[in-house]
């Protein structure tokens, strides 16, 4: 199976880099999102970040690589799509919603992807009548510069799928992992309790923000700390992972740490509210 048209179901951080990433290694893609000033933000998004990139002789032409991504609210548009890719807010109820449309709307040979960072693939999958052609694809922030993909197999995904979503991958340029559909897979489970433990150790008041940062990329090589990564990735999006392994692995070894949850419910959420941990408003 020839993967040519890709659809995209959520226009944030992770739907617009997918995107991005997928048009400019030679695909169509549609991005759906309900809002069009989401759209219209990550039309931005991607602009800007192909301008970085062609600076540098990455890309050779940024209008092309636009041409190939329509934006559009109606979901019924991505009917033709041979693999649909969602990326919407990490809540299994809004995600559940979205399977449900794309199972009824999409042609039965196509390939159901889920960007999820941390929800079973398994469970999901059974929001479809087509588990055996339903799989995680997990990329990374930011899409366009991290180059793994995590692929996790659900109960039934079958070895056909898996092959097309490793090749198609490859093609995009990144570098895949398989991963089997327990909570978090590979990457979050180890990511997340070191970023867990960094609220707590800053909590008990261990060290400042800034010094317990500093300790882990000075001292540990790390390209960001990983208080700054929590903001990055967003405290909501840290909160929600947390919960999942805590609850899907049953040690409260996971659980999230108090600090963190009120960031939340106060509303800091990292850079996309300019304030998290730490402040970035201009
Ligand atoms: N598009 C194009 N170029 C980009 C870019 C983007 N979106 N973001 C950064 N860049 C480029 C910058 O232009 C810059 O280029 P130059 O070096 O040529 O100037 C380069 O990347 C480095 O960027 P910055 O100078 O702005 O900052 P930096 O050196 O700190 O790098 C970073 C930024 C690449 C994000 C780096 O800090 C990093 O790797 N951080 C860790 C990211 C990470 O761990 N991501 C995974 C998160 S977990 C996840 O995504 C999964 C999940 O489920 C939660």
């Amino acid at each position: 199976m020839e993967i040519s048209r890709i659809g995209v179901v959520g226009a944030g951080q992770m739907g617009a880099g997918i995107a991005q990433v997928a048009a400019s290694s030679g695909f169509s893609c549609i991005v759906i999102d309900n809002s069009q000033e989401s759209l219209n933000k990550a039309a931005l998004v991607v602009e800007k970040s192909l301008s970085k990139l062609f600076s540098k002789g990455l890309i050779k032409n940024i209008q092309e690589v636009q041409e190939r991504i329509i934006w559009h609210t109606d979901l019924e548009k991505i009917k033709n799509c041979d693999l649909v890719i969602e990326a919407v807010s990490e809540q299994e109820s809004v995600k559940k919603n979205v399977f449900c449309l794309l199972d009824s709307i999409l042609n039965k040979e196509a390939i159901i992807a889920s960007n999820t960072s941390s929800i079973s693939i398994t469970k999901l999958a059974s929001f479809t009548s087509r588990a055996n052609k339903f799989i995680g694809m997990h990329f990374m922030n930011p899409v366009p510069i991290m180059q793994l993909v995590e692929i996790i197999l659900g109960h039934h995904t079958d070895q056909h799928t898996l092959n097309v979503i490793s090749n198609l991958a490859e093609k995009m340029g990144k570098i895949t992992t398989v991963a089997k559909d327990y909570p978090g897979f590979i990457a979050n489970r180890i990511l997340m309790p070191m970023i867990n433990e960094a609220f707590f150790a800053l909590m008990e008041g261990v060290a400042s923000a800034t010094d317990i940062d500093t300790t882990m990329k000075l001292g540990c090589n790390q390209p960001m700390g990983p208080l700054a990564l929590a903001d990055f990735i967003g405290l909501d999006t840290c909160l929600a992972i947390l919960e999942v392994l805590h609850k899907g692995l049953g040690d409260d070894k996971y659980r999230p740490c108090v600090l963190l949850r009120n960031y939340v419910q106060a509303g800091l959420l990292g850079r996309k509210t300019q304030r998290g941990v730490f402040n970035y408003e201009l």
